[in-house]
């Protein structure tokens, strides 16, 4: 079964002679539980895509289906909890809240849809992202690895089925963003998660199960990778 299906988005930002087309008729599935790297030049409309995909922002046309349901059919506020229960965002910069614990920061999702957390799964995150000793610690007490580790606990806590990355580790040494990326791997790879990741490095992207390329808006399948 396909987790994701992304089916003829355009998007155009603006009108007429300052029209941008920043997708052209993209269209591709993702099986449950497939990694997919997303590569290509800057302004080639990768974060436009990963936006649409994640629904913080609307297609000029075309359909985004996750798990069956046609997102951009959704009423705004049905839309809004789906997001929440299903999508797990991790970004460039990390964006904890700075007067939360790294536990509390992992447990804010939860907190927003009213959710018990559920300790053990708590205790397995910390475990695999290495964060046990540092639960209490503010994130301005944490390094740039650890600070994004968090980041990717808090996408991990709602078990979403999608999980979508921008550039995770374009703030880490190469060394943190190694680590960061088996840590999602590993993480992912226990409950079956389908990962969109948007990378400009090139081992990371050879760590996908397949790669998809944008150049100018336009999509093209590079492929399955063989390491
Ligand atoms: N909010 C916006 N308004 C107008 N143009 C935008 C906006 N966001 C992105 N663009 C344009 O769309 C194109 C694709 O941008 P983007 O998706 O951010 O590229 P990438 O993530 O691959 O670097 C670029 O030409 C960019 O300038
Ligand atoms: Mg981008």
């Amino acid at each position: 079964m396909n987790l994701l299906e992304v089916q003829n988005i355009c998007k155009t930002y603006g009108s007429g002679e300052a029209a941008v087309n920043a997708l052209k008729n993209v269209s591709f599935s993702v099986p449950k539980g497939e990694y997919v790297a997303i590569v290509g030049e800057s302004g080639s409309g990768k974060s436009t895509l990963l936006n649409m995909i994640g629904a913080l922002d609307v297609p000029t046309s075309g359909k985004v289906m996750i798990d069956g349901k046609d997102i951009f059919a959704m009423k705004e506020q049905n839309l809004t909890i789906f997001r929440r229960r299903n999508i797990g965002f991790i970004f460039q910069a990390f964006n904890l809240i700075p007067e939360l614990t790294v536990e509390q920061n992992i447990l804010f999702p939860l907190l927003l849809d009213y959710r018990k957390p559920d300790r053990q799964y708590l205790e397995e995150l910390l475990t695999v992202l290495n964060l046990e000793k540092r639960r209490n610690h503010l994130p301005s007490q944490l390094s740039g690895g650890q600070q994004q580790r968090v980041a990717i606990g808090r996408a991990l806590i709602t078990r979403p089925s999608l999980i979508l990355a921008d550039e995770p580790t374009g703030n880490l040494d190469s060394q943190n963003s190694r680590e960061v990326i088996a840590l999602l791997k590993e993480a992912s790879g226990k409950y079956e998660q389908t990962i969109v990741m948007i990378t400009h490095n090139r081992s990371i992207a050879q760590s996908a199960d397949r790669v998809l390329s944008v150049s100018d808006g336009q999509l093209t399948d590079l492929g399955r990778c063989h390491e």
